[in-house]
């Protein structure tokens, strides 16, 4: 079954095409789907095009479904005119709560009742996005995915105060066919859980940097060849579970529990000066002063779709369903 029939959605919008729209319509694309696009910005359409081509070799290696195509995206600069016939909505403006307040209002009055629409903001809580809304608010939820789009499997979904649950189930479903690994929050908070954890990282990294501990290069390499490896298969509970030897967590508690109280972590990030934005900028472009940004791509794509394939051989009954 196609993941159109499994679903039946059928008419997919997508409403800003940067690089989070782009991985959309790459995905969408490469699932059989015809995408109809919209963004106001007169280079969009070239850009996507191009985005889309540069991921495609990726898609051809993961498989496409039957009948997809490069050629079954059509641009609609009007919002209006864009979403008009659509059965789902993914929007991906940029993240400025009032600028998604007004285009999912905007969408809202135009869509057809029961279209799905779907936020990818980072950390937008979905009870404000959808405060505006005065057509069906129920069917709008945060959709939250990561880069690049087309290949990472987990998609974020949480509903807001108004959102009905059984448009969270119809996107579930929908992400499913995709082949991603929708994960349904039920308490939404801003950042959500990943984009939480990952900022915890990274102001500790910018604190790191911007004291002088270690360069750029060196922060990436203390996760790369460590605890990124790790994590790749398990998350921070299951490699800590094992940190315990074979009394697993229970032990883990009791040798690092007191280890809380010390001042290991800053969390409250650093000011972002200019002298820290800088070192930051010129750190990155020293890591890959030979090498363009379409090469580590590249690299990046192959690269996940491999350790994919080893984390189905390694845990194969990966899920991200709850046990509550
Ligand atoms: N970049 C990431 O890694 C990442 C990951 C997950 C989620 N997100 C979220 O995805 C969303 C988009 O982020 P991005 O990184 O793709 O941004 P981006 O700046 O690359 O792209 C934003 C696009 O929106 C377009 N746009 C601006 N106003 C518009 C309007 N009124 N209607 C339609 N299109 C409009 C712009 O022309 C641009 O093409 C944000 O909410 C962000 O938080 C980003």
């Amino acid at each position: 079954m196609t993941a159109e029939e499994q679903t039946s959605i059928k008419n997919i919008t997508v409403v800003g095409t940067g690089v989070i729209g782009n991985g959309w319509i790459t995905r969408f694309l490469a699932n059989g789907y015809h995408v109809t696009a919209s963004d106001p910005d007169p280079a969009a359409e070239e850009r996507t095009v191009a985005a889309v081509k540069q991921a495609w070799p990726s898609m051809e290696k993961v498989g496409l479904a039957e009948g997809a195509s490069i050629n079954n995206l059509s641009f609609e600069p009007d919002l209006a005119q864009a979403v008009k016939d659509a059965d789902f909505i993914q929007e991906n403006v940029p993240e400025r709560e009032n600028l998604k307040r007004q285009v999912i209002a905007q969408i809202d009055s135009h869509a057809p009742k029961g279209a799905i629409i779907a936020s990818s903001t980072s950390g937008i809580l979905p009870s404000t996005l959808q405060a505006d809304c005065e057509i069906q608010p129920a069917r709008v939820m945060v959709a939250h995915p990561f880069n690049p789009v087309y290949l990472m499997p987990l998609v974020e979904l949480v509903g807001g105060k108004q959102t009905e649950r059984n448009f969270v189930e119809k996107a579930e479903s929908f992400y499913n066919s995709l082949h991603m690994k929708p994960l349904i929050i039920e308490h939404e908070i801003e950042g959500h859980v990943a984009d939480r954890l990952m900022e915890a990282i990274w102001r500790e990294a910018l604190h790191i940097v911007n004291d002088g501990v270690a360069t750029t290069e060196e922060v990436d390499a203390s996760i790369v060849y460590g605890p990124g490896l790790r994590w790749a298969l398990m998350g921070p509970f299951l490699t800590l579970h094992m940190g315990g030897g074979k009394q697993g967590m229970r032990h883990l508690l009791e040798q690092f529990g007191p280890a809380l109280k010390l001042p290991w972590t800053k969390l409250e990030a650093p000011e972002l000066t200019d002298e820290l934005a800088e070192k930051v900028i010129t750190g990155t472009e020293k890591q890959t002063e030979n090498v363009s940004m379409e090469e580590l791509e590249e690299r990046r794509d192959q690269f996940l779709i491999e350790l994919q394939e080893l984390l189905e051989k390694y845990w194969p009954a990966a899920t991200v369903k709850g046990s509550r």
